[in-house]
């Protein structure tokens, strides 16, 4: 296991601070400081630049250098000054700063320690903005189980128009949205549905369908870029003729983006595609677009258009929306109506949804713009891994937020240790198995964070490849 030093990022600044930067370059610095902030990286470097006549900012800052305690001096100042330190390193305060600065003031050394962290588990880690935080302070409220929440009214108004439907619900999880859409098509027991047999709703939503629903899944083979081919969607539609025998399809259901592919996303052509058969069978389609957001930028289609097909969408608000809480299912009207009471009926009707709902309105307002900012880091961070020694990444298929990638036998590491590796240089990631890696981008997650990332995972396979780990 390599020590802080061998890594290049790391900072400690203490009561004896002039001496304990242990750092190896400004940029490290400031990631680890958590100023998520490429300005003030660069400004920093240009000031050492100037100050030390060295244009390498990689190069050991020599620590009994005048520039060298003015540099961290800086920082510390910075921090007190700002009082912004939102996130940071492991520091201690000496007492002098400590005293001036409200982050520090009444807290002992252990209290003032804070971390910052680049959180690359999921894009459901986001927290609330502060203009989130404060729509939702200032959210008018009312009960919405009696429909009476204006705020909840005005997000589902939104939805409703930005998906090209008539109507919308707000419910309280990705699951809840599926499993209510799948009910309401599926109102008879022993419907059948086929979907995905990669899909989130057969894989990760316990079954709920069948358990609550006694609805009967049919799965269909996902191809790597999340499409079932449509002549096995055809193939799986029972025939009525033998119903002495056989449950009665009733539902087809997409996932766009397709999580467990990586993030791929579908085409409006497929989409359209799947719905002609959907009709053409007299059944329903339904689209898990947690990520349809994603989907949309990606493939530069509006939803609407991308839904146009569906009868119902299920849409996650706290994914790559960065709200905190909350989806929204949309279809007809009629539909809607039903699945108000199905939402009542599983617990999910809510009183004062408003404030929850407000932040989901800023969200939408804000962050839907951040999501192409999102692929391209995700984009970056592929290339980057594809090219450490021991890693493989399939950069082409990354066409949204998601990230996998692998580690390539003979490494001498499992995803569990790189993982633990980068936890302790405030990096979390999500081993997907002993080999495979998932890391999902955010608009929390910055240019910088991403380039801080791809140096430590670089520094990590380094250190196994020497026998360090
Ligand atoms: C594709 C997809 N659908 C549905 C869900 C369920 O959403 P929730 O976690 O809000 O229940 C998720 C969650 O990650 C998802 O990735």
């Amino acid at each position: 296991m390599p020590d802080d030093n061998s890594f290049p990022f790391v900072l400690k600044v203490c009561s004896d601070y002039h001496k304990v930067w242990e750092g190896q370059g400004v940029h490290g610095l400031v990631y680890k400081m958590g100023f998520d902030s490429d300005v003030f990286g660069n400004t920093l470097l240009r000031f050492y630049d100037e100050c030390s006549g060295v244009n390498d900012a990689d190069k050991v800052f020599d620590k009994t250098s005048e520039r060298y305690s003015f540099l961290v001096n800086l920082l510390i100042n910075f921090l007190i000054l700002t009082d912004s330190l939102s996130a940071t390193c492991h520091f201690s305060v000496p007492d002098q700063f400590r005293s001036k600065s409200k982050i520090f003031r009444g807290k002992n050394f252990d209290q003032a320690m804070v971390t910052r962290t680049i959180d690359l588990r999921s894009d459901t880690v986001t927290k609330p903005t502060e203009t989130m935080r404060l729509a939702m302070a200032k959210a008018e409220v009312d009960d919405d189980v009696l429909i009476y929440d204006p705020t909840a009214r005005h997000l589902e108004t939104e939805m409703a128009r930005i998906t090209g439907k008539e109507a919308a619900l707000f419910v309280p999880s990705g699951t809840m949205g599926n499993l209510i859409s799948v009910l309401v098509h599926c109102e008879i027991r022993g419907s059948e549905v086929i979907l995905g047999n990669n899909s989130h709703i057969h894989i990760y939503e316990n079954g709920g369908i069948s358990t609550i629903g006694g609805v009967h899944p049919r799965p269909v083979k996902n191809n790597e870029d999340g499409t079932m081919d449509i002549n096995l969607i055809e193939s799986a539609i029972r025939n009525p003729d033998f119903e002495i025998c056989y449950p009665k399809t009733r539902l087809i259901c997409l996932e766009n983006s397709h999580a467990n592919s990586g993030g791929r996303v579908l085409s409006v052509d497929y989409t359209d595609q799947v719905g002609e058969l959907a009709k053409k069978h007299n059944l329903k389609l339904h689209i898990d677009g947690a990520r349809i957001f994603n989907a949309s930028v990606a493939l530069g289609v509006p939803v609407h258009r991308l839904v146009q097909a569906a009868d119902s969408v299920s849409v996650c608000l706290s994914k790559g929306l960065g709200a905190p809480v909350g989806s929204v299912i949309v279809g007809t009207k009629s539909f809607i109506d039903r699945a108000r009471i199905l939402r009542k009926t599983l617990g999910g009707g809510m009183r004062q949804v408003g404030i929850l709902c407000a932040a989901a309105l800023v969200a939408l307002q804000e962050n839907v713009g951040k999501l192409g900012n999102d692929h391209k880091n995700a984009k970056t961070l592929a290339e980057g891994l594809n090219k450490i020694k021991g890693l493989k990444a399939d950069v082409a298929s990354v066409e949204t937020n998601i990230v996998y990638f692998e580690i390539l036998e003979g490494s001498n590491i499992t995803a569990l240790k790189l993982g633990k590796i980068l936890e302790e240089h405030g990096i979390l990631l999500m081993p997907d198995s002993s080999s495979r890696v998932r890391i999902v981008i955010h608009h929390q997650v910055s240019a910088s964070d991403v380039q801080y990332t791809l140096s430590c995972i670089k520094q990590a396979m380094t250190g196994v490849e020497n026998g360090g780990n």
